[in-house]
């Protein structure tokens, strides 16, 4: 039985040359109970229809926020859409709590590698340090907010490894649809993916 709503707000500026996300958002979008929402094929002018889209927010209770990694952060498109969507007065401050209590998850892609996001790395800052801004947005709007879940080192990955990537994703998306599912304890954890890829 289905009892909790996800939403997948996918934003990828260059669909037609993914290899990854591709992968994933086909299975993702045939799970009962998640919604999966395609930011650039709705608004390819960046066009946002904010009030069409903060509805869609209300009628879900995880929302999951789809992307390859850009210079360290989203898309312009999903940015734009945050900056619009997400609004004092209806997502935080006074009488903002729209989002009060709901579920969020950042699902991203990386070309980078595992070890170079860290401080001994190339890339310096592990994902969660690089996130901060995001996690303390959830904050501000009264979220609960789970670990990225990052998968890293695509550019070198087989046919293979991204097919094994999108079953474990397919098997989060369960999970998080499921009521049996907890996710309070997950909080602590550097990448939500290692919850799915153990045994
Ligand atoms: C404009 C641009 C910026 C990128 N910036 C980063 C980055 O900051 N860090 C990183 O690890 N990979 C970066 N990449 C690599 C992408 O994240 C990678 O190609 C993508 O996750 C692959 O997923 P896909 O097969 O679905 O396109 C960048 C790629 C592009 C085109």
């Amino acid at each position: 039985m289905i009892v909790r709503k996800v939403l997948v707000v996918f934003t990828h500026p260059a669909l037609e040359k993914s290899r990854v996300n591709r992968a994933l958002i086909e299975r993702a979008a045939a799970i009962d109970g998640v919604t999966f929402h395609d930011l650039y094929e709705l608004y390819p002018e960046m066009d946002i229809d904010v009030k069409a889209e903060q509805e869609m927010l209300r009628e879900h209770d995880v929302i999951l926020f789809q992307y390859p990694f850009f210079l360290f952060s989203v898309p312009a498109l999903l940015k734009e859409w945050m900056d619009l969507v997400l609004v004092h007065g209806w997502a935080f401050g006074r009488n903002g709590n729209a989002l009060k209590g709901k579920w969020v998850c950042h699902v991203i892609t990386t070309g980078g590698s595992k070890a170079s996001y860290s401080k001994e790395g190339y890339n310096r800052f592990t994902m969660r340090e690089l996130l901060a801004p995001f996690e303390q947005t959830a904050s501000l709007c009264g979220m609960h907010y789970l670990p990225p879940y990052v998968i890293h080192g695509t550019n070198v990955m087989t046919k293979e490894g991204i097919e094994e990537h999108a079953k474990h994703y397919q098997a989060m998306l369960r999970l998080l649809a499921d009521q049996a599912f907890d996710p309070d304890g997950l909080g602590g954890m550097d990448n939500l993916i290692d919850q799915f890829r153990k045994g």
